[in-house]
């Protein structure tokens, strides 16, 4: 198939992939458009053109799907924030869910019957608690752009709300917009604290508080199911799960590099009056081969809930070769979690109970997952190993 850029094409699409973009084909040649569902015949103009697949820019839906309502926002399609709004809420949360069971069977090896219905939000807009705004000299208008990153290039949209956004936010984006950086090129992180919880500035917390009793909900059901009675709470950020999970188990440790997270995690178990657990400011790597010494295996419970990057080979390695009676994998990024729950589980090392799925981010193709792997029959062999961790970069999920 030879097409190229600024050629004119009506397509049928047949999926959506993950990422949010939606597939048709031409012969058997795959051309990715934003903004569409499946179903629906659309009039397109190519982007951009590849080996094996081409991209698209949506000029028209010729035959809509039933299933499109209208977006809260104005900025939808130039904004690179939501992805969904096109898409009624129910239709979004069958569609995450299909997209997670593929990815899940492809990459990890899960069969898709161990992938729960997606658990909706409450509030499936007005409900980021936290979003990052960046300010970008427009030349040819001679003008501050501030917002977020577009979604068709690098440049910014400039942006005087965002639906998705609690309210409060909207106010502080007002603000910043009445008191703009004096140059382009600068970002501002805009939050809304947590109430009861004591969370630095740059440390990372959940960012959906909506749809949190669900997601601590579902990890304390897992635990439950394992009867750990040791947790070991990995990337634990300001002490969230070990916190929130103190009461389910006779003690646990919380292991995280950020030392004013750290902190906080102190503060936040002492204000609960919560003892049978401590906070060690460590990178994981470092701390786990002694940790997972410390607990007898068949009563210990890990809690992975890693950057997005995932976990690095190391921890997946100790895991396999020590088999607590529990892993509970809570992430983001289904990709790396995929790639991760895939290691875990060769050979039979841990197998997968079940793997939840949470609406934390409703209008766009990021979902939260949380995994619940038992130690299963074999454990690895132990490796000989040059003594040097390798680590890689740094980063909090979203
Ligand atoms: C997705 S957040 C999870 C935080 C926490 N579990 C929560 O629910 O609030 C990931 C956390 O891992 C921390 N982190 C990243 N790499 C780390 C490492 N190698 N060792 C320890 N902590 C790390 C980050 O600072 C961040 O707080």
């Amino acid at each position: 198939m030879s097409l190229k850029i600024g050629d004119k094409l009506t397509l049928t699409i047949n999926d959506v992939a993950f990422g949010g973009e939606g597939v048709g084909r031409i012969d058997d040649f795959v051309v990715f458009v934003p903004f569409v569902l499946v179903g629906e015949s659309v009039a397109t103009e190519i982007t951009e053109v590849k080996k094996n697949f081409a991209r698209a820019k949506l000029l028209r839906v010729e035959k809509p799907s039933p299933e499109r309502v209208a977006p809260e926002c104005r900025y939808f399609g130039a904004c690179g924030g939501c992805q969904y709004q096109h898409i009624a809420y129910p239709v979004q949360l069958r569609l995450k869910h299909k997209q997670i069971a593929d990815l899940f069977e492809r990459v990890g090896k899960i069969p898709a019957d161990k992938i729960a219905p997606v658990i909706p939000c409450p509030q499936p807009y007005g409900y980021r608690n936290r979003i990052m705004i960046r300010s970008q000299w427009n030349k040819p208008e001679q003008k501050l752009n501030i917002g977020f990153i577009r979604a068709d290039c690098g440049l910014v949209e400039d942006i005087e709300e965002c639906k998705i956004a609690e309210p409060a936010l909207n106010e502080q984006i007002l603000h910043v917009r009445a008191h703009p950086p004096p140059k382009g090129g600068i970002k501002v992180m805009l939050r809304v604290q947590p109430e009861d919880w004591d969370v630095p500035p740059d440390s990372f917390f959940q960012n959906n508080f909506f749809l949190l009793p669900k997601l601590v909900e579902t990890v304390r059901e897992f635990l439950r199911g394992s009867g750990a009675r040791h947790l070991i709470d990995l990337y634990c950020g300001v002490g969230f799960f070990g916190i929130e999970l103190a009461d389910a188990v006779e003690s646990f440790v919380g292991v995280e590099y950020d030392q004013r997270a750290i902190q906080s995690a102190r503060k936040n178990a002492a204000a609960r009056k919560i003892a049978a657990g401590e906070f060690l400011p460590a990178k994981v790597e470092e701390v786990l081969p002694e940790l997972l010494q410390k607990f007898s295996p068949e009563k210990t419970a890990v809690i992975l809930d890693p950057p997005r990057k995932g976990c690095q080979p190391e921890i997946l390695r100790l895991l396999r070769e020590t088999g607590p009676a529990q892993v509970i994998y809570v992430s983001c990024h289904p990709a790396t979690m995929a790639r991760d729950l895939n290691v875990l589980c060769a050979d039979g090392v841990f197998d997968i109970a079940r793997v939840q799925p949470l609406d934390m981010f409703p209008q766009t193709q990021h979902v939260e997952c949380v995994a619940d792997l038992r130690a299963g029959q074999n454990l690895a062999k132990p490796q000989i190993l040059d003594s040097t961790v390798s680590t890689h970069g740094d980063g909090n999920a979203n």
